[in-house]
This record gives structure tokens, sequence and C-alpha cells, in this order.
């Protein structure tokens, strides 16, 4: 049985993306405990609250034990290399949860890991929050097929995840940044080709969410990109997430942040403190997903856990 790694959305065909959503919104009792007697490595080269929080009690729910460890303290290639922690740890668990600054090093740990690898969120790619956004968006607007779905703000790793499950789900997603953060044609056919939905780029944010049932943005500087930090907040000046650009969106769309949030820059307060703001719903549903994609990897991958366990 070949190893589910979980490094991007795209890791899953558009019925696995189904079925791990369905598995999300089913009772925690009706999943069975799969983790029982099983741990779980979850290694955080930066800080986090939500990704830490929701996938250390999804284990647990699911049966199992998490096993907190902060990046400096296994020195990921500095200590030693990512692919020794991960043979390593793989002993020890389940499987491996890993957030990291270079996503190089999730792909390096799933290509010799003997358990499956979640990526906690790289440089490139956020999974388990895109997971969570479309579940959030498919309770509040319905299937999102043939739905419009904005992006305005820097096209990051949780857009890119979060473009990935949009067209995978059939929607129409709408990316607005600067021209010189947006993403290629190239990035955007890749994207394409995953499913019936489509990924565009417009140039101006009013056009972008002309029409869209849901806003979404995210910080305009990541986690690792402190250094341009003064050169990213002057191109995304006019990119701002304001009461006026939510009045184009379709009436009643919803706003949407992974969170964490900076009012004033990417989101004015009026619209994330708003009543048409969903991120609390969105964050309480980092449990539910991560919970589900959980589940779904361990239904597929049951006789790898008991391998483990037994030797
Ligand atoms: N949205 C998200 O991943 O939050 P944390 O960085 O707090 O985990
Ligand atoms: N794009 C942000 C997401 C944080 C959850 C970052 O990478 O810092």
């Amino acid at each position: 049985m070949s190893i589910r790694h979980i490094l991007d959305t795209s890791d899953l065909s558009v019925e696995e993306l189904k079925d791990v959503l369905a598995l999300a919104q089913m009772p925690v009792a009706q999943l069975g405990e799969p983790l029982t007697g099983h741990c779980a490595a979850l290694i955080f080269e930066k800080p986090s609250n939500r990704t830490r929080h929701s996938m250390e009690v999804a284990v647990v729910q699911l049966g199992g034990h998490p096993v907190y460890t902060r990046g400096e303290e296994v020195g990921i290639d500095v200590r030693e290399t990512a692919e020794d922690i991960a043979q390593v740890m793989a002993g020890y668990h389940a499987f491996l949860g890993a957030r990291v600054f270079k996503h190089d090093v999730v792909q390096r740990m799933a290509s010799v890991s003997s358990v499956p690898v979640v990526n906690m969120l790289s440089d490139v790619a956020h999974p388990l929050q895109a997971l969570a956004d479309v579940l959030t968006m498919q309770q509040q607007h319905g299937e999102l097929q043939g739905k419009r779905i904005a992006w305005v703000g820097d096209f990051n790793n949780v857009a890119n995840s979060l473009a990935q499950a949009c067209v995978m789900l059939g929607a129409e997603f709408v990316v607005s940044t600067p021209p010189q953060y947006r993403p290629t044609e190239s990035e955007l056919a890749t994207i394409n080709a995953l499913g019936k939905g489509s990924a565009q780029y417009v140039a101006v944010p009013a056009e972008a969410v002309n029409g869209a049932i849901a806003v979404h943005t995210d910080v305009w500087i990541s986690m690792g990109e402190e250094s341009v930090a003064a050169e990213k907040a002057a191109a995304f000046s006019g990119f701002m997430v304001t009461q006026d650009l939510m009045t184009r969106a379709q009436q009643g769309a919803c706003f949407y942040h992974c969170l964490p949030a900076h009012r004033g820059s990417e989101v004015e307060a009026a619209v994330i403190d708003g009543p048409n703001s969903r991120v609390i719903e969105q964050a309480h549903n980092r449990l539910h997903s991560a919970r589900g994609l959980l589940a779904w990897i361990f239904q597929q991958q049951g006789a790898v856990v008991k391998e483990n366990a037994q030797s």
C-alpha cells in the first residue's frame, strides 16, 4: 500500500477531497478511534495557535496521543537532516505533521517516511487551512460548484492551497494581487487542471470581488518574509479588504481570513469584526477538517498503522 502524504490539497483527488469534507462533518463518535495506541509527531518550525491546537485535539479525539516538538529542538537540517528525523520518527508515530519554512523540507521528509507526512504549513502550501476554508464556505453558501470566490491580497501558501480546493470543487476562484505578486499563467494552468472549476487573475480588486459570495484575504507578510516587509506593505497598499470593497461583492457575501489578522493592513477592522465575517467559524472548522483528514488517512492506511504497532 502506498503511503498517502498530504503536502498540498492536490495530493487528494476530487472525490477524496469530498470524502474528507464529509468525514469532517461526521460526529466524532462515528469515526471510531483509529489512532488508539498510537502517537503523532507534530513538529513546528514556526509559531502556531490554530494548527497546533486543532491537530492536537483531533489526534486525541481519534484516540491517539500528540507529541509536540519545536523546530529548534530537533534542529531540522541543523542538528540532523530532515530525512534522518523523518525516518526515525516514523518508527514511533502513526503520522508526522510538520510546519516548515521551506516546502522542500516536507517533500524530503515524505520521500523517506514510512508513515504519512502532513504539511501543517510551508512557504508554498497550507492544505489544512484550505480544508477548513472550503468546509466553512459550504456550510455558509451550499455547494461551491459555479460560485465565485475572490482572494484579494498576497497569493501565498494559503491562497495556493485554497485555489486548488476551489477548482477541485468546481468553483470560480479569482485572485487579485499587485502584478509582481500574482500567480504566473503556468501556475494558474496547473491549478486549473485539478478540477472543473477555474482560477484566474484579475488585477483590480473591485472587479475581482464582483459577484463573489466569499472574499478571502491573508497577511501581506507571511512568517519568514520579515526581511521584505516594507516593500510588500507598500506594494499591497491598495489591496486592503474594506467595507467599500465588500459592497462590490454579491449581496450577503462573507469575509474569510485564516488568522492571525492585521486590522488596518490587509483588512479593515469593520469588515473582520462585522456581521459578515466568518473567521471564527473558519478557525473552529480547523478542528473538524483536521479530524476529517486524519480519519480519512487512517481509513486508507489502517494497515500501515497496525504494521508499525506490531514492529
Ligand atoms: N491559520 C493558521 O494556520 O493559524 P496558526 O498559524 O495559528 O496555526
Ligand atoms: N500566510 C501566513 C499564514 C499563517 C497561518 C503565513 O505563512 O505566515
